[in-house]
């Protein structure tokens, strides 16, 4: 039994078979082809914050190979009102074969895989995204061929999908640098994990620099769920730190870009690099579905 919490839950090798196995159901679900690996599995996803995606991606995932999905509002289960974290996890332990949970803390996570007996997967924190990642490795692989002669260029808020990249970068061996406002940048303790396991993690504070020579180039909103009442304030700091189409021209020509989703055209990123030619976003989107369902097959496929 295996919880994905950190990306780095994961080896190199097992990330590695996740997105072999995620390339193999993408084409069979291309083809037409059924299998129901996980019928009779069940799979529990607790949501304390919105989500499009990830809550499709993963009931369709489920429903795909022959299994389900229940989706549970925090606020529409008794957690709500004050039920320990604990006893929800001993509980859903009981019902289910996994449970994916976002959550506004990371420590709610964490607390839930303390207690739980099936595996839980991180569907969002405010320290990581790793089933974000999932998808993102596929798509840079099936765009570029590898990833360890890869550069990919962060640009704008050092935040969970980034603290999640700059780990899968590390342990995969892809250079990434990350350009952020001062203040702005990953979490700490990401940054020290990811020198332990000899990540080529670089800063470098003025994007047009951090984009030379970038294979690809990722951003995110400006504004995660939980800091709006920081709006003002991170609209002005990161106002130099848009991915608009004159700091793509200084990327390589070939360079693709990523977005996780939700975007704020005219934000984080103009419309016109989302329409771009060099924009893969609703590929990467798709590749949500596909990760996820080789992530599933790992974790509780194997009876
Ligand atoms: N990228 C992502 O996780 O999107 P949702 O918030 O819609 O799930
Ligand atoms: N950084 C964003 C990602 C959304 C998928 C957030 O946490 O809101």
């Amino acid at each position: 039994m295996k919880h994905l919490i950190s990306i780095s839950d994961l080896t190199r090798e097992e990330i590695e078979e996740i997105l072999d196995l995620a390339d193999e159901l993408k084409a069979e679900r291309y083809k037409g082809i059924v299998t129901e690996h996980l019928r009779n599995k069940s799979l529990a996803m607790i949501f304390e914050l919105p989500s499009t995606r990830t809550r499709v991606s993963f009931e369709v995932a489920m429903s795909d190979l022959g299994g389900h999905a229940l989706y549970l509002g925090w606020n529409d289960l008794q957690l709500g009102r004050g039920e320990p974290i604990k006893d929800t996890a001993r509980v859903l332990s009981r019902y289910v074969h996994a449970v994916m949970i976002r959550a506004r803390d990371h420590s709610t996570i964490e607390e839930f895989a303390k207690y739980s007996t099936v595996p839980v997967i991180n569907g969002l924190s405010n320290l990581e995204h790793p089933c974000q990642i999932l998808a993102d490795l596929m798509t840079i692989r099936e765009y570029k061929g590898t990833l360890s002669k890869i550069k990919l260029v962060w640009v704008g808020d050092g935040n969970n999908v980034c603290n999640s990249m700059i780990l899968a970068s590390s342990l995969i061996g892809m250079k990434m640098v990350y350009s952020t406002p001062p203040g702005y940048e990953p979490d700490r303790r990401i940054l020290e994990l990811a020198e332990k396991l000899n990540g080529d993690i670089e800063y470098v504070r003025d994007p047009d620099e951090a984009v030379k020579g970038a294979d690809v180039i990722y951003t995110d909103v400006w504004i995660s769920m939980g800091q709006e009442e920081e709006r003002e304030k991170r609209l002005k700091v990161f106002s130099e730190y848009q991915v608009n189409m004159n700091l793509l021209n200084l990327a390589n020509e070939d360079a693709i870009v990523l977005h996780c989703l939700p975007a704020h055209r005219g934000e984080e990123i103009t419309d016109e690099v989302i329409e771009s030619s060099n924009s893969v976003i609703y590929e990467q989107s798709e590749n949500r579905l596909h990760a996820q369902k080789a992530l599933l097959l790992k974790l509780i496929g194997g009876e």
